[in-house]
């Protein structure tokens, strides 16, 4: 697991020459997963935390119109593409470090969030209860999601296959016991919705996904109850 400095000089340089190559198709997938994985008490008046944007396309996607998002991450270089490809104004894209965000958050979203790429399960749940403590405001229902992928296989040293069933099902238990917090792991891969939707190319690509590279996409969401 590398450190911030380490994962903010890896991300300057993978992220000097973004494009908006898959963005729009992620922008739908995101849209899609918005209404899969959240409840209909907040299609109003939310305050979304994103941690670790990236290039933000999911952030775009994830939100909704009347919301008001901070959307945040380590690397300037994405958060200046954010700024310039996006320009949405309910968006407020700023380089900073997660841990130092202030404030509360009906829910808080983390895709592909470095932080939560660790193959040391109670790190993951320190991670957590960071943002839990400091960012989630404690009311029914608030929430956060947590997006990552894995072939379940846990041989990914420094990717992102490294969760296997048993790792999913140790971390809901841990979270569960430790926190007032109802944990349910959802796989769109299951959902048919999943594989309809920006056409044919999208159909296409998310066999691909799941027969050839094995990856399935899940997401940890985890509610206060
Ligand atoms: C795999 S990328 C995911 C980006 C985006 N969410 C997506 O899925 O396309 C991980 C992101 O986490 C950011 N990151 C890592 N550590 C961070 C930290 N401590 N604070 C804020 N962002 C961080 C990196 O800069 C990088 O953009």
């Amino acid at each position: 697991m590398h450190n911030s400095e380490e994962l903010k000089v890896i991300y300057e340089s993978r992220y000097k020459n973004a494009s908006d190559q898959k963005g729009k198709r992620e922008i739908v997938l995101y849209q899609k997963y918005r209404k899969l994985l959240v409840s209909k008490k907040f299609q109003t008046n939310v305050h979304l935390l994103d941690l670790g944007c990236g290039i933000g396309y999911k952030t775009v996607g994830f939100s909704l119109p009347n919301e008001s998002v901070l959307a945040i991450d380590l690397s300037e270089n994405a958060i200046n593409f954010c700024i310039a490809q996006h320009q949405i104004d309910k968006v407020d894209f700023k380089a900073m470090d997660a841990f130092e965000v202030l404030g509360e958050f009906e829910l808080i979203t983390a895709f592909g969030f470095s932080l939560f790429n660790t193959d040391n399960n109670n790190r993951f749940i320190e991670v957590l209860e960071h943002f839990y403590t400091n960012n989630l405001s404690k009311e029914k229902g608030n929430m956060l999601l947590i997006g990552s992928f894995t072939d379940f296989s846990g041989g990914g040293k420094d990717s992102w296959y490294l969760h296997t069933k048993s790792d999913i099902e140790y971390i809901q238990k841990k979270i569960e016991e430790q926190f007032p917090l109802k944990v349910s792991i959802v796989f769109p891969h299951k959902m048919i919705s999943n594989y309809f939707g920006f056409g044919f190319y999208n159909f296409a690509a998310e066999i691909l996904k799941l027969i050839i590279k094995r990856k399935r996409t899940f997401f940890i969401r985890i509610e206060h109850e």
